[in-house]
Parts: structure tokens; sequence; C-alpha cells
């Protein structure tokens, strides 16, 4: 009798209790879901800057190149910040860099955010042997109406052309060969250069590209830089194929598109943020290490079938592969880059009116140079009313 009202009271009490717990998890669940907006900032804010706080040298799968000391970046990093606009600082302080739905003010500031010349990076790959057929050029002609912005990756010291012609000149310290791990090395190092400058645009050319900065700027205002912008020419009319060794064991295949480096290809800063887990201080050259491509394709690699971002294609940029004479002389100005045949193809060249010799201009590139800034001092006069 005792026993029975005990046991009954026993059962009162579990199903309380276990109403109790239920209740006790039912109000633990609210809480949660009531601080999970709190809770979200985080990974978005740990995300974007992870490449910085660890630029610890000597990683631990980086090659030579890894060995950037933090303060190494010296000179171009305070020349980054010198030319930083008014737009960008405004944007480092933003905590949501990248997101484009806040409403009121932003919107507004987005129509007032024109890009200017100084907001693109420009790397131009080069190595030590071309630096007097090449790069002087280069520094000669288009260069020289975008010295600020415009850094030369190369993999030999050379202080006298640096000292002469005022260009940030970068030595790599990667390989002279042209081997795929010297070439990854190369744009790794520009990768890093162009995070640390705080530019909008990241656009990498070759040593042998004329850019017409004009068009250059006309195309990427057409954009804005906190997209995902990848813009360049496919080298091939179809997507390469290549076995997936990053997400997964290789079994399977990946098609994607990539840009030919030849060419010149452009980034707008919020796709090559979203890279850096595979590109950012050495990571470029391990992930291309895995899927064993060169520079460019692996950039795409990482663009398109990592990111899932596709490739914008555009017939405005132009790498020696081409048959460059078939452009029209009348578009030629309005193209945003231009090549020339190397040694084995002399005679492919765009057409283009001027009055240098292809002796005295093989290239064309002084004569390009003439018509799109005649006030240059090594320009013959063009103007007969003068
Ligand atoms: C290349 O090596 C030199 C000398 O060790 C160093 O000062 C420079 O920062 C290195 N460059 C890069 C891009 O790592």
């Amino acid at each position: 009798m005792d026993l029975r009202l005990w046991l009954i009271r026993m059962h009162i009490a579990s199903v309380s209790l276990s109403k109790f717990c239920f209740l006790c998890s039912l109000a633990f669940c609210c809480l949660l879901l009531l601080l999970i907006p709190t809770l979200q900032p985080p990974p978005r804010l740990l995300d974007l800057p992870q490449p910085r706080p660890q630029a610890r040298p000597a990683g631990t799968k980086q090659s030579h190149h890894g060995q950037v000391p933090a303060g190494s970046a010296g000179g171009s990093e305070t020349q980054g910040r010198l030319v930083q606009t008014k737009e960008s600082r405004n944007e480092n302080q933003s905590p949501k860099r990248g997101t484009e739905t806040d409403g009121g003010p932003v919107s507004e500031s987005k129509s007032l955010d024109t890009l200017e010349l100084k907001d693109i990076f420009i790397a131009v790959k080069t190595t030590r042997k071309y630096h007097k057929s090449r790069l002087e050029l280069l520094i000669q002609t288009w260069v020289s109406r975008a010295k600020e912005q415009t850094y030369i990756f190369t993999d030999g010291e050379d202080r006298e052309l640096q000292v002469r012609t005022g260009t940030n000149i970068i030595n790599t310290n990667c390989s002279a060969a042209h081997n795929r791990q010297a070439l990854c090395c190369k744009m790794s190092v520009e990768y890093d250069k162009f995070l640390e400058s705080q530019k909008k645009w990241f656009c990498h050319m070759d040593d042998d590209n004329y850019v017409i900065l004009p068009s250059l700027l006309r195309l990427l205002s057409s954009y804005h830089h906190s997209q995902d912008i990848y813009l360049g020419r496919p080298s091939l009319d179809h997507p390469i194929e290549a076995a997936e060794r990053v997400k997964s064991d290789g079994s399977v295949s990946v098609k994607f598109w990539f840009a030919t480096g030849g060419a010149g290809f452009c980034i707008s800063r919020g796709l090559a943020l979203k890279m850096s887990p595979w590109a950012s201080l050495g990571n470029f050259i391990s992930t291309a290490e895995k899927i064993r491509l060169p520079d460019d394709c692996t950039i795409g690699y990482i663009i398109e079938a990592l990111l899932e971002v596709t490739l914008t294609h555009t017939h405005l940029f132009h790498s020696h592969l081409e048959n460059l004479q078939k452009l029209p002389v009348d578009t030629v100005l309005d193209q945003v880059t231009l090549s020339y045949g190397g040694f084995e193809n002399r005679r492919n060249v765009v057409s283009v009116a001027g009055s240098f010799s292809l002796a005295e201009d093989p290239t064309r590139f002084k004569a390009i140079h003439c018509l799109l800034y005649p006030d240059t001092g090594w320009c013959p006069e063009s103007h007969p009313e003068h």
C-alpha cells in the first residue's frame, strides 16, 4: 500500500521530470536559434584575412619562395598604401567587405565608385634574360603610363634597371627555368603581392604584351571588383579536362575553361580573396603540383572547378599564338592586350598605321604607343598644324 503509493509518486515524478527535460531542451534550442545570428560573423571574418596572420616565414609545405618575411614586402606595401584610394580605405573599415546587398548608402557610394587606373594591380611576368630584349620596350612604352601600379615579377636582381627607370621590379627568387614549378612560383608571388596591395583588380600580363590602358580601364569599369569576375581569352575552343586531385583522389575528372596567360587575364578582388585557400602563401604551388598543370591552367582550375565561377570569355586579349595580322587595323586600339611573334615568327605582328618602319619597330609597340600617346617625347611629330 505504502509501496504502491510510492510507485505512483515515482511515476508522476518521472513523467514530470521527462516533461521538464523536454521543456529544457526546447528552451535550449530556442536559445541556440537566437544565438545563431551573433555566432555567424566570425567564420566570415576568418575567411578573409586568413592569409595575413599566417604570414610566418618558412611555412611547412612551401619551397624557397615561402620565405617571405613579414617585412620583406616593405617597399611595395608602402607604395600600395600610398596609392590607396579613399573608397578602398572605407571598404577596409567595413566588416562586410564584398557584400552587395547592403541597401542605402552603399549603393549610393557604388555609383560614385568609378574605377581608376591606380586601382588596378598589373603584374608582368618575365625572366632575367628578357630584361633587355623585352622588358625595356615595355618600360619605354605602356609601363611608363602606369608605373605606380605595374609590378615586374622576375627571377634575378636588376638594380640598374630599377633605379634607371623607376619601375617596380620584384625578384621572386623563383627559378629562371621555364618549367611548371618556376612559372607557378612566380604566379604565387604575384598573387600574394596583389592581396597585399589592396587594389581592386589583379591583371597578369606576359612580357610580350602591350597593354592598352584606356581599354583595360573601360573593360574593368563595366564590372564591380566585389563581384566574382575572371576575364580572359580561352586558349582552346573547348574546356580542358584534368583528373580531380584536390576535391577527390583523382579517379574522377573535371572540365574547366582557363584564360591563357600569354594573352593576359584579370581577376576581381572579390574573387581573388575566395581563391586564397588554394592560392595564397605557397598554396598555389601545391595546388598546381596536385593537378600537374601550368600556372594559367591552375588559376582556371581554382576558379572554375573549385569555386564554380565561370570565365568571362573576351576576345580583347591577344597572345603571340594567334594570327595577329588578322586584327582589323581600325580595331587595334580598342583591344586590351596585344602581342608579337617571337624569334620563330617575326612577322606575326599587328597591322597598324604609323611612321615607324618594321625595322625600327619590329613589334609595332612603338607605333601603337605613339597613336595612343602622341605627346610622348620620342614619338614623331604627328600634328601638321604645329
Ligand atoms: C628574395 O630574396 C631576397 C634576399 O633573400 C629577399 O630580400 C626578398 O624579399 C626575396 N623576395 C621574395 C619575393 O620573397
